[in-house]
């Protein structure tokens, strides 16, 4: 099994350490734009590997595409980050031309690959990647939901004082300040989150849970790495190992939550094909209104794409 990352920098090299930790994939391609740059990063975590006792191979190639030829999952990760007093929205322009560009020489050498696309804006970036590929939608998802979610489950966590392990929660909307966490789906241990927590004491968890990335951007002058590219490990191996599990993931509709031609965060089923089914859960009409209005925040980006015609 051969995965291939675009993208060395934070996010892509934290994800190919956490991949080749997991000791489930044969070889990771780590490419990217910059001269040496995937060299230096694969050998580091090669030679993490004797002493973890993982048989993962890792290559770092600069911008040679034709070594990732017939990989089972490509990750793209590649694109300028937001600095402080930037939001994600703002990189939509410059990322959608760079997501175009190597999803296209991508896809040229592995056209049976499962794109798993994480750049920012997510939604956008991954409808770009999937009008660009020109592949069946369900080979193109999004990762924001399962980092949304971890970001959410460890506050409340906090709050709680329990174990991140146990809470269970379903996000739906944009990766962004419009994500629609759902106080109605959120269990602990399977029992309802209204006996630990009123809605309002929950709507402060969720507020902090939208400006979880902020909150590292304006730490660290950059934006987060680690929780990314564990979030994204867990979705390849949903995929490798066909093992159907639901996540929140940014999924093209073609009339689930009544929405047509839009990538937005949904609940779906990861297996061997990639998104398996999305879920189509009954929302109530508060629940409706917060999905409508990150929808149309996600499709006047699209929008404007077509307007800059990237
Ligand atoms: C974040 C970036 C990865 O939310 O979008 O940290």
């Amino acid at each position: 099994m051969k995965v291939t990352i675009i993208g060395a920098g934070n996010v892509g090299s934290s994800c190919a350490s956490l991949l080749a930790q997991k000791d489930i994939v044969k070889k990771i391609v780590l490419l990217d734009i910059k001269e040496k740059f995937s060299e230096g990063k694969s050998l580091d975590i090669s030679q993490m590997l004797p002493i973890i006792g993982s048989n993962t191979e890792i290559i770092g190639l600069t911008n040679d595409y034709s070594k990732s030829k017939n990989s089972e999952i490509i990750v793209i990760t590649c694109g300028v980050t937001r600095k402080p007093g930037m939001t994600r929205d703002d990189l939509v322009k410059i990322n959608a031309k760079i997501i175009r560009s190597v999803t296209e020489q991508a896809i040229f050498f592995s056209p049976e690959a499962k794109l798993i696309v994480v750049s920012n804006p997510l939604d956008v970036m991954a409808y770009v990647s999937y009008i660009t590929a020109k592949i069946d939608s369900h080979r193109v998802i999004g990762m924001a939901g399962i980092l949304d979610s971890a970001r959410y489950r460890y506050f409340l966590s906090k709050k709680l004082k329990l174990s991140p392990n146990d809470i269970q929660c379903l996000l739906l909307g944009g990766h962004g300040d419009t994500m629609v966490p759902l106080y109605r789906y959120t269990s602990i241990s399977g029992i309802p989150i209204q006996e630990f927590i009123s809605e309002e004491e929950n709507n402060v968890i969720v507020e902090k849970t939208k400006k979880g990335g902020e909150e590292i951007v304006n730490l660290l002058g950059t934006s987060a790495w680690i929780a990314p590219g564990a979030s994204v490990v867990q979705m390849i191996e949903a995929i490798l190992k066909d093992s159907k599990r639901i996540f929140s993931c940014s999924a093209f509709l073609k009339g689930e939550y009544n929405l047509k031609n839009i990538y937005l965060g949904v609940p779906v089923i990861l297996g061997k094909s990639g998104i398996e089914k999305i879920i189509d859960l009954k929302l109530n009409e508060n629940e409706k209104c917060l999905l409508i209005k990150s929808s149309n925040h996600i499709r006047k980006m699209i929008e404007k794409l077509n307007f800059f015609s990237f």
